[in-house]
């Protein structure tokens, strides 16, 4: 194959929590991530709470596995913090100017997600929420204005507040059924409008992040394994859901996949490597894959952790996998057994500085060649059809005294990522379906709450304290990724 497939899907990406706003607006309920503060680069972001006796509040940081909620404490919203999550950079009323800049640029795909409290505000509500209903269905209808096709997320990092606070969050296998229930309406509801969803967000970073991934009150390692399972199963039964009612519908997995890269030739930093790769492919391995892997199940073992599981667990799971396997890579982690290196920060994942890469500000490691690793490495073990569904750089743009947004490092950046991505369809004949350039209008950063840090192709005019208009400007890589879109990236200067 000379190029990209005629059909290749080109777009970009976004997340309901970071992009939507009108948190309390439309009957939507609270989520997990509306309780959420800013942050940035060395301050974590934390998530706030209140005691349900002495009305007395607090926060603290919620990004790893350490966090512990005070005794009698519910995550809350607090008078007088800055929730990013609120409005974030308002797409809920600006839609359609959004999705014209999408249609501009030639977008064949817009990935979003649904935010799950807007449809059931509290998660397992009998019936739902028809103003939410209704709001999707007027964005979907505005793609298809463009010829666009939406690819959906049902859950990007936040879950409905109530389902963390009642059941304690995916570590209850309650959870299974209302997400079970959430899926079949929406398939249903949008039948014939959104042929493609995904169902979690980054499902790895259970891992990582299990209150921004989970909702789970307490993140034990017995409970974030529980909670994985329960995704798991959900997964499956939003695939069979999705084949009974249009055999059309595909259901893809969501993975953040990110190269490990030993960094010395020592046979203990490969081994490191391919323990912390097998944290990540075992999500593969059972969505995907549809079987527990042996690595994880001994681990298991080892650390006393028993799963909850019913009979069919393991049929659904092995029987309902995913259509296509999608991921977000931005770069490489490199790690050592070895002491007295420099430390660089990855998105949750921490990793050590690769001297032979660039990083952002953030300490991002810039990696063109990782996205032919992924891409190789992920086919080679499913052989099913891939997606990239985020990749980018985040960057403190600035406008120039032209009003005008000079971003050479992005197009630079994508250049160079589009270049490798092409090769590994080209030259090793990787079966890609698309690519969605991540943030593509600016939003908050789900790592540090930051507005600073911007992906986008549309700069938006708001800070990081919550000022600005709002208002939209095309960036310089808004035309460059134009013209890739119109020779199916054949033109990459
Ligand atoms: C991915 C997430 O991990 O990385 C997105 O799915 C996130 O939600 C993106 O925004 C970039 O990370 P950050 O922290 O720069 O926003």
């Amino acid at each position: 194959m000379k190029g990209f497939p005629k059909d290749f899907l080109w777009g970009g990406a976004t997340a309901a929590n970071q992009y939507e706003g009108a948190w309390n607006e439309g009957g939507k309920g609270i989520t997990t991530a509306d309780v959420i503060t800013s942050g940035s680069h060395t301050v974590p972001r934390r998530v706030t709470y209140k005691n349900i006796k002495t009305g007395e509040t607090g926060s603290m940081p919620i990004f790893g596995t350490g966090y512990k909620f005070p005794k009698d404490c519910i995550p809350a919203v607090i008078d007088g913090e800055y929730y990013p999550s609120h409005v974030a950079t308002d797409f809920y009323h600006r839609y359609k100017e959004d999705i014209a800049y999408m249609g501009e640029m030639g977008f064949k795909t817009f990935r979003l997600s649904m935010n799950w409290a807007r449809i059931f505000p509290n998660g397992d509500d009998a019936v739902p929420n028809e103003e939410g209903l209704k709001f999707y269905d007027k964005v979907f209808d505005e793609c298809a204005k463009y010829g666009i096709e939406p690819l959906v997320t049902l859950s990007h990092y936040e879950t409905p507040l109530n389902l963390t606070i009642k059941y304690g969050g995916w570590s209850n296998r309650k959870c299974i059924d209302f997400f079970e229930n959430y899926a079949k309406t929406v398939f249903k509801y949008y039948e014939g409008k959104v042929k493609y969803w995904l169902t979690f967000n980054e499902i790895n970073c259970m891992e990582f992040a299990p209150f921004i991934a989970g909702g789970l009150m307490d993140p034990s390692p017995q409970n974030r394994a529980q909670a994985s399972h329960n995704q798991f199963v959900a997964s499956a039964k939003a695939v069979r859901a999705a084949r009974e009612i249009n055999s059309e519908i595909k259901v893809g997995q969501m993975l953040a996949f990110m190269p490990i890269y030993p960094y010395t030739c020592d046979p203990y930093d490969q081994l490191l490597a391919m323990e912390i790769n097998q944290n990540n492919m075992f999500y593969a391995d059972v969505q995907t894959g549809g079987y527990y892997p042996a690595y994880r199940l001994k681990k298991y073992e080892r650390e006393g952790i028993v799963l909850d599981t019913e009979r069919e667990d393991f049929d659904l799971i092995k029987k309902y996998t995913a259509d296509f396997l999608s991921f977000s890579c931005y770069g490489s982690i490199t790690v050592t057994t070895h002491d007295d290196v420099d430390k660089s920060s990855g998105n949750l994942m921490m990793g050590i500085k690769n001297p032979y890469l660039e990083t952002n500000a953030w300490g991002w490691a810039t990696d063109p060649a990782c996205l032919r690793i992924a891409l190789n490495t992920l086919y080679d073990r499913y052989r099913k059809p891939l997606w990239i569904v985020e990749n980018g750089i985040g960057w403190d743009d600035k406008k120039e005294e032209d009003g005008k947004i000079h971003d050479t490092y992005r197009i630079d950046y994508l250049r160079k990522n589009i270049k490798s991505m092409k090769d590994a369809v080209t030259i090793d004949g990787v079966d890609l379906m698309g690519y969605t350039m991540w943030g593509c209008i600016d939003l908050v950063s789900a790592g540090t709450g930051e507005m600073k840090k911007r992906y986008g192709f549309v700069y938006v005019d708001r800070d990081d304290k919550g000022n600005g208009t709002l208002e939209r400007t095309r960036k310089d890589s808004f035309y460059w990724y134009k013209k890739v879109i119109e020779t199916n990236g054949e033109d990459l200067d």
